[in-house]
């Protein structure tokens, strides 16, 4: 069963593939939307604490059971013990359903992409815009369906390699643009006197923590990282031994979370600077709504290029992301029902537009229905990350500590020298599980209407 597996040939090789992974839509459109509905500062810094102790944790873990095996996520829960493996599956599910909603915010990149390349960025700042664009059916179909559309076209021509090697050269041009804006948007706040914005990004204020925070914090670190869903484990399998495991999850830990801080800074005060506090709590739409009014203030030529530009870099975040999420799901089914690839695409793509339409259709003609009292797509966002994934982690888990041990994982993360946090890994694969079932409580009350507005509020 075990093929012959191709590796990467360096340590930069890996942490590069793995961080174009990780680095994607969950950086630059949740992080900012997601900061900025769940109190700004705290919600940074909570962020900021459990990725550096469950996010490294879950990520050690699931690369070095990836290398250990040498298998992907459900052959590898299956090599460990026959009874897991239906993790394997549930881990696969997630890339699954979150694909299509993926592209459909694919969709509003390119939708931008082209208004700024048409020199629109006065009309996309506009006020109303961006809900007149997502409220239009054919639009937001057009558009859903060409990010789709390009992601299965790469997958079934097999040049991913092709856009990988692209995105190698757009990502550090994304990074020197983010820090620009970023450095535009601190600057003209700072002249024109408001701190308010940079207040509350950057300054945690106990008062806007709730038990909410944790839950959104730990749904963004899954869902940003790229955890607790068997993707880290195929990238582990590709990892050659004599690389340093830990270093590396620190530095894919690290480029997450610098993107998803610039993209943070360049977004949240300008929200508070140009639509007030109330403008917070706009949801998915946020860098949508606000980044055109940033670009539009650098004027007319400026703000074009710049927008465009920017816009094509996120395009590429974002396809090498959808097209990973779309590999990992057509290569299992295309592995468990012995399909040729062009049958386990076409069923992919098929199934991802049909599963996508109720998230494209959301804010339009099916803004009515709103299950849990979100829009369409915020509820596949809930359903995968505040559930399906907190599943995922606490049967890792779980695995780890009672069928594994811990210490076969410090074994497999030794062998280049020592595991300098084993203590503080061994620790939190006891007690994250024990958390995340708190969580994911907390998660299910509130989808159903029961919140805790005043509770474990400090
Ligand atoms: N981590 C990616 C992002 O931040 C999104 C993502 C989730 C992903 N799961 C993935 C990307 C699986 C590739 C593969 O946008």
């Amino acid at each position: 069963m075990e093929k012959n597996r191709s590796s990467f040939t360096s340590k930069i090789g890996f942490v590069l593939a793995a961080a174009g992974s990780a680095v994607g839509l969950g950086n630059l459109w949740r992080f900012p939307y997601l900061a900025a509905q769940h109190g700004g500062g705290i919600f940074l810094l909570v962020y900021l604490i459990l990725s550096v102790t469950f996010g490294f944790s879950l990520m050690v873990a699931e690369i070095a059971i990836g290398r250990k095996t040498g298998l992907s996520a459900i052959g590898a829960f299956n090599k460990i013990n026959k009874k897991c493996s239906f993790i394997g599956y549930l881990a696969a599910l997630v890339p699954a359903l979150i694909l299509p909603y993926y592209s459909v915010i694919g969709g509003w990149v390119i939708k931008y992409l082209t208004v700024f390349c048409t020199g629109g960025a006065s009309t996309a700042a506009a006020d109303g815009y961006f809900d007149g664009f997502i409220g239009n059916t054919w639009q937001s179909l057009l558009f859903f369906a060409i990010f789709i559309g390009v992601t299965a076209v790469v997958v079934l021509l097999g040049v991913e390699k092709g856009v990988e090697k692209v995105s190698k050269i757009m990502m550090p041009i994304l990074v020197v643009i983010s820090v620009g804006v970023a450095a535009f948007v601190c600057i003209s706040n700072g002249i024109r006197g408001e701190w308010e914005g940079l207040l509350y990004y950057l300054k945690p204020d106990f008062s806007n923590f709730s038990i909410m925070t944790v839950v959104a914090a730990m749904g963004q670190l899954f869902y940003s990282m790229s955890l607790a869903m068997g993707i880290m484990i195929t990238y582990g399998s590709y990892m050659k031994k004599d690389v340093n495991l830990e270093s590396s999850a620190h530095q894919i830990e690290f480029f997450d979370m610098g993107i998803a801080f610039l993209a943070g800074l360049m977004i949240v005060p300008s929200v508070v600077s140009y639509s007030g506090i109330e403008g917070l709590n706009k949801g998915p739409g946020l860098m949508f709504v606000t980044l055109p009014k940033v670009f539009n203030e650098m004027g007319p030529v400026l703000g074009n290029v710049i927008g465009a530009l920017f816009f094509v870099l996120v395009l590429f975040a974002a396809l090498t992301s959808s097209i990973s999420l779309m590999e990992t799901v057509v290569s299992i089914i295309q592995d468990k029902f012995h399909l040729e690839r062009k049958v386990s695409c076409s069923i992919v793509l098929g199934a991802s537009f049909l599963i996508g339409l109720p998230s494209a259709l959301g804010f339009g003609v099916w803004s009515g229905f709103t299950p849990m009292g979100m829009d369409i797509l915020s509820f596949f966002d809930f359903i995968t990350n505040s559930i399906l994934m907190p599943i995922v982690a606490i049967m890792t888990c779980i695995v780890v500590c009672y069928v594994m041990k811990p210490q076969a994982i410090i074994d497999e993360t030794s062998l280049t020298g020592k595991f300098k946090l084993a203590k503080l890994f061994k620790a939190m694969i006891y007690v994250a599980p024990v958390l995340l079932i708190i969580i994911l409580i907390f998660a299910i009350f509130e989808a159903f209407g029961i919140t805790f507005g005043g509770f474990l509020k400090f």
